[in-house]
């Protein structure tokens, strides 16, 4: 009988091993419960029956030329028919769908696959869900694809990811790169931080010492809180920037993407790299330098001068080339964190302000702010900028990215004018994305639970003034583009789903099946992301009899966690964490493991006393 059973049990082990297996090979893109593993989530996806075989033989009609061309890059092992008799994969832009201009219909069955959208955009977002549901790539013969209907929408239309070149710099090949992995998720703004006080990164023809003297630092490696200064006479060669000829490349190359690129410049702060350059547009016109951190900040004047009209000629000249190479409607200026001390001690400020009845330094900012918008709009654009750009009131046709949590964004939608949700407790995916002494250096912490918890329409806002958001990825402490793309997913995959999906549809546990489904694809397309999500977190509290008070926590869901503190290595063996309990007087550190279905998950995570002692604080 025992026999038996165990024969029982080792042919239904290895028939759910041939299953599993099949279902790899053969459905790709299918999670737990056969449903597609599809980031963002569509809108509407019903599972039909039988599969679809798409194949080398496979013949596809488009009557479009412009949509042939697309499905030709997409999936280049279709064959294009010559009319809709001899084909079973049919491409089609109609305006008979009540779906929006990013929105599509895919309706797959045994014997036909349609893709419908009323325009290129949709059409492509469609082949993208399309492509999630076929392996990276395509060596084999055939692939079948499952009989759904998908009708599918964004719920946002400004879906974006904003990548700081300023403080370290990404050359052109990985920017191309970087777009082509947003595309795949629906992104369709990429916010290109080109300037900050680290480094200037664009070609500004009539002023070419931006990136002559602008573009170099000194070369430093380290945590960027203990970079040191520059020494006397060190070169600066550390840095690059992008000709006009590689920004018109990428810009090119993100819209066949159907993304748009916004350019940031920004000002009248994080500007030191240009006043490096010219140092006659700060009040104190001092001599200055490319700073390798940040640790000049308040004693180094690293702010334009306001009040000198020599500073609006510089911007109209720097905005004139911007507003040249970039379609995009909008420009965004920064005009965050602004040191205005300077402004306070400068003679022609304090002229200005009595001039123009201003009562604070809050007020020249905006006064600034006002004049960049005109020159903004005198270039057919307008102006996005940060939050700060609310102080001291707003300019008239101001767009306000928020930052500062959503508060910003809700008190300019008051105020009638459009958002972009960028609150930085949801959306900083510079910060820590699990616990510290299993990451790199970073600040705070973002977990991708929290991310994903993320809603950028609060009740109380107008909801056509709310555009959409964007994940930030500030660049102190990413020197390379490896880390880029580490930081960047998978928290960016919740931001893809948050913004493009409807509220409705998020499902932590679930979304988490369908985010390691895409893991298996990055490993197969080497593209690096983080696993912290798989590592155990360590919190602490102060107990009433002085002792630490030890939390444990995990991400995934069914997760067990297993500890030591007495120095040993944990495995399912040691104590199992049930509840908060006491760190034992004598120990010196805790050893976290998690496990789960009996297998160790993530990384063995070790936090010292003198570290759980500064937790506890
Ligand atoms: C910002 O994080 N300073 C916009």
């Amino acid at each position: 009988m025992a026999c038996l059973t165990g024969l029982c049990r080792l042919l239904t082990l290895n028939l759910c091993i041939f299953v599993s297996l099949f279902c790899l090979l053969f459905f790709p893109g299918l999670g737990k419960g056969q449903t597609p593993a599809l980031i963002p989530v569509p809108e509407s996806l019903e599972m039909g029956s039988g599969t679809f075989m798409l194949s080398t033989q496979t013949r596809f009609y488009a009557s479009n030329p412009e949509v042939r061309a697309l499905i030709q890059e997409q999936l280049p092992f279709l064959k294009s028919a010559s009319s809709p008799a001899g084909a079973t994969v049919f491409f089609e832009i109609t305006p008979k769908l009540s779906l929006g201009r990013e929105g599509y219909d895919l309706h797959i069955s045994p014997k036909s696959l349609t893709l419908k959208a009323t325009q290129m955009a949709g059409l492509f977002y469609g082949l993208q869900t399309l492509r999630q549901l076929l392996p990276v790539s395509y060596t084999a013969s055939s692939y079948p694809v499952p009989a759904l209907h998908i009708r599918d929408q964004p719920r946002f239309g400004w879906r974006g990811l904003m990548l700081d070149v300023s403080r370290h710099f990404f050359d052109k090949a990985f920017v191309k790169r970087y777009i082509d992995q947003m595309a795949r998720y629906k992104f369709n703004v990429f916010h290109w931080h080109l300037t900050d006080d680290q480094g200037w990164r664009i070609e500004i023809k009539s002023l070419p010492k931006l990136t002559q003297v602008g573009a170099w630092r000194v070369p430093r490696t380290g945590r960027w809180w203990d970079i040191a200064n520059p020494e006397s006479g060190e070169v600066p060669s550390y840095g690059g920037f992008y000709t006009q000829d590689d920004i018109r490349e990428v810009v090119a190359y993100a819209q066949q993407r159907h993304i748009t690129v916004i350019p940031e410049i920004d000002m009248p702060g994080h500007i030191m790299s240009a006043i490096a350059a010219y140092p006659h547009l700060t009040c104190e016109q001092a001599p200055a330098e490319v700073p390798p951190n940040g640790k000049f900040y308040k004693l180094k004047d690293n702010t334009l001068n306001p009040c000198n009209e020599s500073t609006y000629a510089f911007i109209d000249q720097v905005f004139t080339e911007v507003a040249q190479l970039f379609p995009a409607p909008y420009i965004h200026v920064g005009g965050d964190e602004a040191y205005k001390g300077f402004w306070e001690k400068c003679e022609s400020c304090r002229q200005t302000m009595q001039t123009h009845q201003l009562k604070n330094v809050e007020e020249l900012q905006s006064y600034f702010i006002k004049r960049v918008e005109k020159i903004v709009q005198s270039k057919g654009k307008k102006l996005i900028g940060w939050d700060e750009i609310l102080e001291g009131g707003l300019a008239p046709d101001a767009t306000v990215m928020s930052w500062h949590g959503l508060r910003g964004g809700i008190e300019a939608a008051k105020q009638n004018h459009p958002v972009i949700m960028t609150p930085f407790q949801f959306s900083y995916l510079d910060l820590y994305q699990g616990d510290p002494a299993a990451e790199p250096a970073s600040y705070g912490n973002l977990k991708l639970s929290t991310t994903y918890t993320l809603e950028p329409l609060p009740d109380s806002v107008d909801a056509t003034l709310v555009l959409g958001g964007q994940g930030n990825l500030w660049t102190e402490n990413v020197p390379h583009a490896r880390h880029v793309e580490y930081m960047t997913w998978p928290r960016a995959f919740a931001i893809a789903e948050i913004l493009w999906s409807p509220r409705r549809k998020r499902d932590f546990p679930e979304f988490l099946s369908r985010v390691e489904n895409h893991f298996k694809r990055f490993d197969e397309q080497g593209v690096n992301y983080a696993r912290s999500v798989y590592n155990p977190f360590v919190s602490v509290q102060k107990h009433p009899s002085g002792s630490l008070e030890i939390v444990l926590e995990h991400e995934i869901p069914g997760t067990q966690l297993y500890y030591t503190t007495d120095n040993t290595l944990p495995d399912s063996y040691a104590p199992l964490y049930t509840q908060p309990f006491l760190f034992p007087k004598g120990s010196d550190r805790i050893k976290v493991l998690a496990y789960r279905a009996g297998k160790p998950l993530g990384r063995l995570l070790e936090v010292s006393l003198a570290d759980l002692e500064k937790r506890a604080k």
